[in-house]
């Protein structure tokens, strides 16, 4: 993408609505635009960045099995009579009628959906297990919508359900889950902490939250710092394998890590004084196993082998995929802008020309732009004809963590630039060695 060509509309003033500094850089570096309270237009440098983010997320459950569908916005308010859910869902369900008179709502989440459709579908344990998803946009009437994307009315989550003869088996889904959602937020370049969490209106004993630490989180979270220590790395997993899930659920969850909800001050104290932590953290996600609450409620149930007719386990497990996009930038930024890790980066390096319209700088960037794109890396050009320091603060506050900057001065060397916006540093090099790097530097990623 070339600059001039681009619809990028920064912004040079700080925006005052802007609490946080997540917020502050959406805003800034025209990620979004917000259109009523809690409600935002993804502008296409956001968009970019959602989107790859919820390419990964499929990757991940795609990986762990799960299998992608997708349900509509609006329901009908019937299912969610059936389960009781109408009236317990209180102020938070943004409820619509259409023209016959019909109530509707904007789905808060998609429970009562899921198991109608597999009661109309499923009446046999051979069908089981199984684990549909999809990644829609949801609805919340929050009380008091703020800081930008990460607690929005509309918002974007990744919600999956899944379907299981008995507990145990209920419980590896719940397990894979685990595991799938570590290996997805180390791949976006965060640190999610599966924390012990409280049941809320979806209900059930087996449930964990994942939390992102940062100062500007809205939930009070306590833990050993030895699980900040845990990293899952590129080990590979048999999704199919119970004991070596259970074994990654055990690895992750046994050292003390709970939010205000569940914590418990005389556990707390067994943790050795030195590694106890008290934090603030952002919540990405939340799996749940709540056993037959909604399958008994709403019918939906197998023959087992021994011919009885059983209502199914199940469990469901969200992603926040658009408060991530929140969470990421507070957890990786600097005074001048955002700082992308590699694994989410809307374009993978910046190309900035020192002296557009000189014909030699010129040459040199649009052949490093046809190299790079020929090798299947998306760079963005600045072909403006501004300043360089202009130029270096779109780039620093857009937050490519790779910049490669041409000018004449280098090139009579047969040099650029290559710099990391995460370390500041940069080092002289030929042009096709900077592209060399950075291909090796994005190898499996890109
Ligand atoms: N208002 C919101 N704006 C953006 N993301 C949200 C919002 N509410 C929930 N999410 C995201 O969706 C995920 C799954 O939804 P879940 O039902 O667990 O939310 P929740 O526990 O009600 O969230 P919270 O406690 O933050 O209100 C959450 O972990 C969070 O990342
Ligand atoms: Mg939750």
């Amino acid at each position: 993408m070339r600059l001039t060509r681009y619809f990028l509309p920064v912004l040079k003033e700080t925006p005052s609505e802007a609490q946080i500094v997540s917020h502050r850089l959406m805003l800034r570096a025209g990620m979004i635009k917000q259109a009523a309270a809690g409600i935002y237009s993804w502008l296409p440098l956001g968009f970019k960045v959602l989107r790859k983010l919820e390419d990964i997320v499929h990757e991940e459950q795609q990986r762990a099995g799960h299998i992608p569908m997708l349900m509509p916005t609006l329901q009908s308010a019937d299912l969610w009579r059936e389960s009781g859910r109408y009236d317990d869902y209180g102020e938070e369900m943004l409820r619509i009628k259409d023209r016959h008179g019909r109530d509707m709502l904007y789905g808060p989440t998609n429970e009562e959906l899921i198991t109608d459709i597999f009661r109309s579908h499923v009446g046999s344990y051979k069908d089981l297990p199984l684990t549909l998803y999809h990644v829609q946009w949801k609805f919340r009437d929050e009380i008091r919508p703020r800081f930008g994307v990460m607690r929005g009315r509309e918002f974007f989550m990744k919600d999956g359900y899944n379907f299981d003869l008995t507990k145990e088996a209920a419980l590896h889904a719940y397990n894979r889950h685990l595991v799938s959602y570590l290996r997805t937020y180390e791949r976006m370049g965060l640190q999610a902490i599966p924390m012990r969490a409280d049941g809320g209106p979806i209900g059930g004993d087996y449930t964990h939250e994942f939390l992102v630490l940062a100062e500007t989180g809205e939930s009070e979270v306590f833990y050993d710092s030895a699980v900040t220590d845990l990293s899952f790395g590129d080990r590979q997993i048999d999704y199919d394998d119970h004991a070596q899930c259970a074994a990654v659920l055990e690895e992750f969850t046994s050292k003390y890590a709970r939010t205000d909800e569940t914590h418990d001050e005389a556990l707390f104290n067994e943790v050795p004084e030195e590694r106890r932590r008290s934090a603030r953290g952002i919540e990405v996600g939340q799996i749940f196993y709540f056993g037959t609450k909604y399958s008994e409620a709403m019918g939906a149930t197998v023959q087992g082998p021994d011919g009885q007719v059983v209502p199914v386990h199940m469990g469901s497990h969200g992603i926040g995929v658009s408060r991530l996009l929140g969470a990421i930038i507070e957890a990786s930024h600097d005074e001048r802008g955002i700082i992308w890790p590699e694994g989410v980066t809307p374009f993978h390096v910046g190309i900035v020309n020192l002296k557009q319209g000189d014909a030699e700088a010129d040459a040199a960037c649009e052949a490093l732009y046809a190299s790079l794109t020929a090798l299947g890396l998306e760079p963005l050009y600045d072909d403006r004809d501004e300043r360089a320091g202009g130029k270096f603060a779109t780039m620093d506050l857009v937050g490519l963590p790779w910049r490669i900057t041409v000018g004449p001065r280098g090139l009579k060397n047969g040099v650029v630039e290559l710099t990391s916006r995460r370390s500041g540093e940069s080092e002289e090099l030929p042009p096709e060695e900077a592209v060399q790097r950075l291909v090796q530097i994005y190898a499996g990623r890109a």
